[in-house]
């Protein structure tokens, strides 16, 4: 079974991305099949930083070839950013970027669209990264998007004419009127269309086909998610999700593969909790012990740089999100994070209407108050770099996320670097003797 998927189990920013560069090494093909540039997937690599917002996160291993998938929707302006800026860290990208001429196209309007459509709910924002997200997606599905391999038919400039008109007649019908965007409308026009030339130069692919052969090839094929499990719009905190399948489906629709093609599925998930936007978090905490973890966490969004929400581990909702995406196996980040304090929250339960319950409620304002044990923090040696070096603490701790999710942690990531990941080794087989 050739394709692995990895993705987030909260609400995102969980550390998906340095974790598809911990493994990319071990595939021949990391691909996108979701979401868009809302995603903001950092990499540390020898103490140098790098975000990706689009383009997958296993572009540093020179073997591995990186495809973005029918699922996604792509700004070609913020791909073109994100090209130059590795092509400048000397990453060579021959042959090794291919993306589906089926992905929806991000276009200026849409990002227009999402502006108002945020303004429009006032208080009821959804806290959008107002990347044109949601506008794109609601295109495709109502059958009138712009898809990337449409740059290359010679009537592309007639039906770009087209669904941007539509657009402006709706941006009236949300109260904006030309004086409010035409300033971000010329620059982001000016940019969409300077980029073009070089959208046409990339290597567009039939990426079902492409990785239906690959598997059948018996090659390797890790499939990276982005946002989280709790943002997904069918079974995420609805109507505070993004526009898209962030669960194991979205993989299987996002490129074309079927599911007998599947095999491990990695779920990643923080120490901790965080959300950025709006809508429940049960967990959250405030003040000082927030503010702590914010800092030590460095909890600032990659793509839109606002504060993230802190909250303490959530077993429900992990529960939850590992029975949706049939989870083999688990990756805890930001363990490092938690390190120092006398004692960890841990959510084991939520009371629901009187109840104690682990649903997970259906409606986003619904009252739910978490019920939690306490259990004793750790200090991390300066050499925990092996799992027998962990703190007895965390070791505990591993242990009961373990065992109230009835799965496997296979890593611990103890700092941003690619350098800092710990290998849970497998238990070794009984000698009967
Ligand atoms: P993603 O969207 O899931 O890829 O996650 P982000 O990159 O948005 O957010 C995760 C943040 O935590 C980034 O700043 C990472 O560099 C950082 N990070 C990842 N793993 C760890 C870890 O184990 N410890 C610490 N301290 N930081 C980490
Ligand atoms: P990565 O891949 C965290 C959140 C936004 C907002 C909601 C809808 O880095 O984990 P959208 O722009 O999709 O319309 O926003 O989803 N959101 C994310 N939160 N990480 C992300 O991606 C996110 N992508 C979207 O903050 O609440
Ligand atoms: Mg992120």
């Amino acid at each position: 079974m050739a394709v692995d998927v990895l993705l987030g189990l909260q609400w995102g920013d969980e550390g998906k991305g340095k974790i598809v560069d911990v493994l990319g090494h071990r595939y021949d093909v990391v691909a996108r099949f979701q979401g868009g540039p809302n995603a903001g997937h950092t990499l540390v690599i020898e103490g140098r930083k790098y975000v990706l917002h689009q383009i997958p996160s296993g572009i540093f291993h020179p073997g591995t070839v990186c495809l973005i998938g029918n699922g996604v929707v792509l700004n070609p302006v913020i791909l073109q950013q994100e090209l130059a800026a590795l092509r400048a860290a000397g990453v060579d990208l021959s042959q090794r970027l291919l993306l589906s001429r089926r992905i929806h196209l991000i276009l200026p309007t849409h990002r227009l669209l999402d502006k108002a459509q945020e303004a429009s709910k006032g208080a009821a924002k959804i806290g959008s990264t107002l990347r044109g997200i949601g506008p794109t997606y609601q295109d495709k599905m109502a059958r009138q998007g712009i898809r990337l391999g449409e740059v290359h038919l010679p009537d592309f400039a007639q039906r770009y004419a087209a669904i941007k008109a539509q657009h402006l007649r709706m941006l009236t019908m949300y109260g904006f009127g030309p004086a409010d965007f035409a300033d971000d409308l010329k620059e982001w026009e000016g940019l969409f269309e300077a980029c073009l030339p070089e959208l046409r130069e990339l290597t567009l692919v039939d990426s079902e086909v492409y990785l239906n052969q690959a598997s059948a090839e018996g090659k390797r094929i890790l499939a990276e998610g982005a946002q989280g499990t709790l943002l997904d719009i069918d079974f995420g905190s609805y109507p505070f999700v993004t526009s898209s399948n962030t669960t194991v489906g979205g993989a299987i629709n996002g490129l074309g593969v079927p599911p007998k093609h599947f095999g491990s599925v990695f779920g990643v998930f923080k120490a901790y909790c965080t959300r950025v936007g709006s809508g429940p978090f049960p967990t959250e905490i405030e003040g000082d012990e927030a503010e702590r973890l914010r800092q030590a966490g460095a909890e600032f969004g990659a793509t839109t740089g606002r504060p993230r929400r802190i909250g303490w581990i959530d077993i429900p909702a992990l529960k939850y999100a590992c029975m949706l995406n049939g989870v083999t196996e688990l990756v805890m980040t930001k363990a490092d994070v938690l390190s120092g304090m006398d004692s960890i929250r841990v959510c084991t339960a939520y009371e629901l209407d009187g109840e104690v319950t682990e649903r997970m409620p259906f409606v986003a304002d619904a009252q739910v108050t978490p019920i939690y044990a306490d259990v004793p923090g750790w200090t991390l040696p300066a050499d925990a770099d092996r799992y027998d070096r962990l703190p007895e603490g965390l070791i505990r701790y591993i242990e009961l996320l373990e065992s109230a999710l009835e799965l496997p942690i296979r890593y611990v990531s103890l700092g941003a670097d690619r350098k800092y990941i710990v290998e849970k080794p497998l238990l070794q087989p009984n000698v009967l003797f």
